[in-house]
């Protein structure tokens, strides 16, 4: 059931504080029905405090949020029932098997009978862990537990689908199984909530919304996202990163540069202009380089410049680095 605006998800000025903390700040939000919805910002931005807000988990301290057209502290128990909600650290029962997991579910959301049989063979083939029914949970490998999670919380249908940081610490392999789960949910229909830290993930949603200090700066089209960084971008591989860094930060035209492992991105007002300018000032100071050449921004890029701004507006000193929340095992 939409709001007036014709959102199943909608915020008004939703605020939550711990103490001096202002978790989430503000946030206005709608999102229609069957979007997928990507949710990025670093470690503590207030993703996980949103969306426990918007499950009815946790109350605002002030604003207000409707979810299926239910308000979030007068009509939890309504809320409840409609969603599904898979929490940044899900608990299996280890020692249960894959089966018993979904049956437990099952028992808590009072799907019986035959409706609840065959929901279980339907979950289990969706999920691909059919042949994997008898197999205790905790020797499931990371992607299956995930999706062994992802599999408990459809059990009642949900319309709405909370996932907070539902592939981290999987492989990538596994984490494009599960997204082609999420995009088959997506073609039923569902309305998917998803918090990510990573960038390609946030490419696929229909919308991404970037928290940072329980703000949300920005919030659009994964294209217009990228639209948003100032300039051109110029790639390259030098001997020495860090000298051909501080060469090219000093250069006219260079409006921004980000590393990435050994390459460095450089933004410039004009890659025509200055793409020849860099490697001339690169090799009159001696810095080998290859793979020079031009490139398109990607939600990466828009993610550390946008963020960095913010940061060298005086908000925070937080460092913000593209290689931060890779690997984050939690
Ligand atoms: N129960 C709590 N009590 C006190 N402070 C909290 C609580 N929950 C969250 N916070 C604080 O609120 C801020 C936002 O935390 P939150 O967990 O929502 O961030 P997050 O974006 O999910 O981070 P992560 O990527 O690490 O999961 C952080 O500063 C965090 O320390
Ligand atoms: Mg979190």
């Amino acid at each position: 059931m939409p709001t007036a605006n014709g959102y199943v998800i909608e915020t008004h000025d939703l605020t939550r504080k711990f103490k001096n903390v202002v978790a989430v700040d503000n946030l206005n939000l709608g999102i229609s029905q069957g979007e997928i919805f990507g949710l990025v910002g670093p470690d503590g931005a207030g993703k996980t405090t949103t969306i426990r807000l918007l499950c009815a988990i946790m109350n605002p301290t002030s604003g207000s949020a409707k979810v299926a057209g239910f308000d979030v502290v007068k009509e939890a128990e309504e809320i409840k029932k409609r969603i599904g909600y898979m929490a940044q650290r899900f608990n299996l029962y280890g020692d249960l098997s894959v089966l018993e997991n979904l049956n437990f579910f099952a028992d808590i959301f009072a799907v019986t009978g035959e409706e609840r049989k065959e929901r279980i063979a339907q979950l289990l083939a969706f999920a691909r862990l059919t042949e994997f029914q008898d197999r205790r949970a905790a020797k499931l490998s990371g992607g299956m537990q995930k999706k062994l999670a992802l599999a408990c919380t459809l059990i009642h249908e949900p319309e709405i689908l909370f996932l907070d940081e539902p592939t981290t610490g999987v492989d990538p392999v596994s984490r494009r199984e599960f997204w082609d789960i999420l995009t088959d949910l997506h073609l039923r229909g569902v309305t998917l909530f998803v918090s990510t830290p990573y960038m390609d993930e946030a490419e696929r949603c229909s919308r991404v919304g970037m928290m940072f200090e329980g703000e949300m700066i920005v919030c659009d089209e994964p294209e217009k996202v990228k639209e948003l960084v100032a300039g051109e971008l110029v790639e390259l591989r030098p001997k020495d990163l860090r000298r051909a860094r501080d060469i090219i930060a000093g250069l006219d035209g260079v409006l921004e540069v980000q590393t990435y492992g050994d390459l460095l991105h450089v933004f410039v007002d004009s890659v025509g202009r200055r793409m020849p300018e860099l490697e001339a000032h690169l090799r009159k100071e001696d810095v080998g380089v290859s793979g020079l050449r031009q490139t398109r921004p990607r939600m990466e890029e828009a993610f550390i410049s946008l963020i960095s701004k913010r940061i060298a507006e005086g908000r925070t000193s937080n460092p913000v680095d593209s290689g931060a929340r890779n690997g984050k095992s939690n």
